[in-house]
């Protein structure tokens, strides 16, 4: 949701005279985009301040000229005084919720007065409303924002706190997005929400409409090629969104459905509001309806209070779901989060060897995913050029990153046929069958 906020930026102050470099030495401004969700990420948005400092003080040093720099997003929502107080060279503070007031932010600044703003609100008016502005070059695959914040409140996370409650963007300003998006080129829209499951609104027929819907509604755009969401809550995957897998041709078969521990136990601690059993039975459900669909997840391992035996019940529900891909975490502290203050907190020593056990058996799950796919054909989005020689990177439908060789036309943004011929870890090789466009 960063990139796609970092877009909307970028989009935000073009009228204003900014546009993107590449390199931050002779920026005019600059914006930092910060995580909150673990406290590696929050680490890094202060440990990549200090390294802005040290530029802006060069670029003084050169030229003379000042260089304003703004904080965004969650670390901005959560600690925009502390950061104000520990990085006094930050002139913007601004949370993910009211970057639509970044120009005016930007005119506030004062460089011999040296004041300081903040803006940590959750306006009234959603910041979509504000962000009606032209969209620039996204390539051939964009993300679009269609639902923002969280009421589920698992014990461990801060997106209730830092993106604020749930909320649905309306049918039509989303289609509005999609076909300005349509219109600079794009081909593949990944749909976005913390919660993108519980996107609802009311529909063209004034019922309301749920995901299963607007995805729908999106595939009658002609010229969009590849529909994806990320990400789900489990109890918010509903049967017309699962069909949906079976009937939308333009829906990848690809689903991304955290699961965060197989234990009963912990699942409860974490205030996720389902069982393991009831996980697994969703993802019965959503094979039913389309068997080969790549399954995909979130882990923590380590959460309070969680036994080997815990441990054990999650390896158990990664070998019975048989992950395409996953991610994982040792579980990681968050101020203000029930879970913070929960006793039992597991040991480092212990999140380690969670942690690899848990990575081993989904790297070894995701090989073997990857390797069944060796001589079928499948459509893949190409992306851009690959580091060798005449190679290209495209992304298959089941998320994939596919290399393959062609020389002499350009094939970014083409749709082509490939049949793979070798699979690895991260990636498969694979040969043009047939140039579709
Ligand atoms: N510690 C570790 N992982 C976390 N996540 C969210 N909060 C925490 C935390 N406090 C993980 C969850 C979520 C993903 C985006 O990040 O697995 O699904
Ligand atoms: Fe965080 Fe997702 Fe739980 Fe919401 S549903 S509190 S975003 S982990």
């Amino acid at each position: 949701m960063n990139f796609y906020d970092s877009d909307r930026m970028k989009d935000l102050l073009k009228p204003h005279g900014y546009q993107l470099d590449d390199n931050e030495d002779d920026a005019d401004l600059i914006v930092l985009n910060t995580c909150h969700i673990r406290e590696k990420a929050v680490e890094k948005t202060y440990s990549e301040l200090g390294r802005i400092r040290d530029k802006i003080n060069i670029r003084k040093e050169k030229t003379g000229k000042k260089s304003i720099v703004a904080v965004a997003g969650c670390v901005a929502q959560a600690e925009g005084k502390e950061i104000m107080k520990r990085s006094p060279w930050v002139d913007i503070v601004v949370g993910p919720q009211s970057y639509q007031n970044l120009p005016e932010l930007i005119s506030k600044v004062d460089p011999i007065k040296k004041n300081k703003n903040i803006n940590i609100d959750f306006p009234t008016i959603p910041k979509f409303d504000h962000l009606k502005t032209n969209i620039e070059e996204r390539g051939r695959s964009a993300f679009l924002t269609i639902q923002e914040g969280c009421d589920k409140f698992c014990t461990f996370c801060v997106v209730p706190y830092t993106r604020g409650s749930e909320y649905s963007r309306p049918l039509s300003s989303i289609m509005d997005e999609a076909r300005k998006l349509i219109d600079v080129g794009v081909r593949e829209i990944t749909l976005l929400g913390q919660n993108v499951n519980a996107w609802n609104s009311n529909g063209l027929d004034n019922k309301t409409w749920g995901l299963g819907k607007l995805i729908d509604e999106l595939a009658k755009i002609k010229e969009l090629k590849f529909i994806r969401y990320t990400t789900s809550h489990p109890l918010d995957m509903d049967i017309e969104l699962i069909k949906s897998h079976r009937d939308n041709k333009k829906l990848m078969p690809y689903l991304h459905l955290p699961a965060q521990s197989g234990s009963d136990y912990v699942l409860k601690m974490m205030n996720r509001k389902h069982t393991a059993k009831e996980y697994l039975k969703i993802i019965e459900t959503v094979r039913y309806y389309n068997p080969k669909i790549a399954i995909s997840g979130d882990f923590i391992v380590g959460f309070p209070g969680e036994t080997d035996k815990d441990h054990n019940s999650t390896l158990s529900l990664i070998k019975q779901v048989n992950y395409a891909q996953a991610y994982s975490f040792k579980y990681s502290k968050r101020p203000g989060t029930p879970g913070s203050v929960f006793l039992n907190q597991v040991s480092e020593d212990t999140k380690n060897y969670r942690l690899f056990e848990v990575q081993e058996l989904l790297r070894s799950q995701q090989l073997s995913f990857n390797k069944k796919t060796i001589n079928s054909n499948m459509e893949v989005l190409v992306l851009k050029k690959g580091k060798k020689k005449n190679q290209y990177l495209g992304r298959s439908p089941f998320n994939q990153s596919v290399y393959f060789s062609h020389k002499n036309e350009n094939l970014i943004g083409s749709i082509i046929n490939l049949n793979i011929t070798e699979a690895f870890q991260n990636s498969l090789t694979g040969n043009i069958v047939f140039n579709f466009q």
